[in-house]
């Protein structure tokens, strides 16, 4: 079996070379032939797509450096045979240094695992999407603009360690898994206009979070797992210079501790996409789903009410009590016999305590 299909692909060789030379050179070039096998190797050919020709009996196929900018679900057809796809960029260390008028760095979908060390000086933009980013070690792009991390698996963050990043005006950290905002932002970087932390386990908002981060402009928080929102970590003077604030698909508790937030999300000039569609509550069981801003507060307000309206009555009524107590005393001291058989119980009362008391204490 393996010779015959060993000596048809050789003959397919040949054939490919003299049937398709002009459309297909680069094919022909890249086959090579192992027994149980099928290898197909077109490392480095300059290849825009898939190739066609490719033989479905190819089990590996290697297009690493290549050109293809796209995939998608026809790329492979007729290749049902393939266990191995190779298509790994290795970067070394110090790929980029030497470029010196580099700006922009794109290496979305690469498998790296870290920022490529020694990054050209000048570059403004970096674009590290979709890789294996788990943690930032160093900071190589320090004139960075718009720096991209989106779909990596970076579970921590140093917030503070964006101070060495001067010029960063974009910083796009979605997709990741971190579980927190920095505790004030404004200490971490001022420059930054845009942050996007759109789909993270973020699960509360620190205290101090925006304050005085008067040059964000646009800040993502949509789904993540925020539960609830304090007065102090959107300040006014900041959201109100911000141009959208993106709150849609968390997890808030609508109880009567949202009071604040819900009546601020119903006042507040900066834009929220999806206010009236997307920003829901998850709990308590009774206001799942239901919307934010349409959760009624006046079940809340009736609380602060009852609690007064206890108060006044209770002192409504001992007030009544002490009243009445003193106008039966000054009834009293009015009626002489009445008083006198009130003294009489009394000094019967104590003469027979002081019995007892003598009693219980062995004296006679
Ligand atoms: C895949 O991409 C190619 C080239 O852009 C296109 O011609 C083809 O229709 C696409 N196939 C599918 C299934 O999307
Ligand atoms: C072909 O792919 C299989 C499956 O990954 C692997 O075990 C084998 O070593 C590959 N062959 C070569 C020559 O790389
Ligand atoms: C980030 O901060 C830590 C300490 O907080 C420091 O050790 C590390 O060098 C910093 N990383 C850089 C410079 O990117
Ligand atoms: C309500 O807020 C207080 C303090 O802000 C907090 O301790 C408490 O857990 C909150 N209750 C709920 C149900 O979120
Ligand atoms: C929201 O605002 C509208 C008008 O500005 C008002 O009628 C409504 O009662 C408010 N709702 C809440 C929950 O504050």
């Amino acid at each position: 079996y393996c010779i015959f299909i060993c000596n048809l692909f050789d003959l397919l060789v040949v054939h490919l070379h003299i049937l398709l030379k002009d459309k297909c050179m680069i094919l022909s070039s890249c086959l090579s032939v192992s027994c149980s096998e099928v290898i197909v190797d077109c490392t480095e050919r300059g290849l825009k797509k898939i190739p066609p020709g490719i033989p479905g009996e190819t089990t590996n196929l290697t297009l690493t450096i290549n050109h293809i900018p796209l995939l998608n679900s026809s790329s492979f057809q007729g290749l049902e045979n393939l266990v191995e796809i190779d298509m790994r960029v290795k970067i070394e260390e110090k790929t980029f240094t030497k470029l010196e008028n580099l700006q922009a760095l794109y290496l979305d979908g690469n498998q790296l695992e870290s920022i490529p060390k020694g990054l050209p000086e000048n570059l403004i933009l970096l674009s590290l999407e979709v890789n294996h980013i788990f943690q930032i070690f160093e900071w190589s792009a320090r004139q960075a603009v718009w720096l991209y991390l989106k779909n990596n698996k970076l579970n921590s963050f140093i917030w503070k360690n964006l101070s060495y990043l001067h010029s960063l005006l974009v910083l796009d950290l979605s997709g990741n898994s971190l579980t927190t905002v920095p505790p004030m932002l404004s200490d971490c970087t001022t420059s930054l206009k845009k942050l996007i932390v759109h789909k993270n386990q973020i699960v509360k908002l620190t205290s101090d979070f925006l304050k005085n981060a008067f040059n964000l402009k646009y800040l993502d928080l949509s789904y993540n797992h925020i539960q609830n929102v304090e007065e102090s970590s959107f300040p006014d003077d900041v959201v109100k210079q911000m141009d959208m604030l993106l709150l849609h698909n968390n997890r808030f508790h609508c109880s009567c501790n949202a009071t604040w937030f819900v009546k601020w999300l119903n006042k507040t000039t900066v834009t929220i996409p999806k206010l009236g569609t997307e920003v829901t509550c998850a709990s308590p069981g009774a206001q799942r789903f239901h919307l934010v801003i349409s959760v009624d507060l006046l079940a809340c307000q009736h609380n602060g009410l009852s609690i007064i309206l206890y108060i006044l009555l209770t002192s409504l009524i001992l007030s009544f009590l002490t009243m009445s107590i003193l106008s039966w005393q000054i009834l009293y001291s009015s009626s002489y016999p009445q008083m006198y058989v009130h003294v009489y119980n009394l000094s019967y009362w104590s003469t027979n305590h002081r019995l007892n008391l003598k009693h219980q204490f062995g004296l006679r």
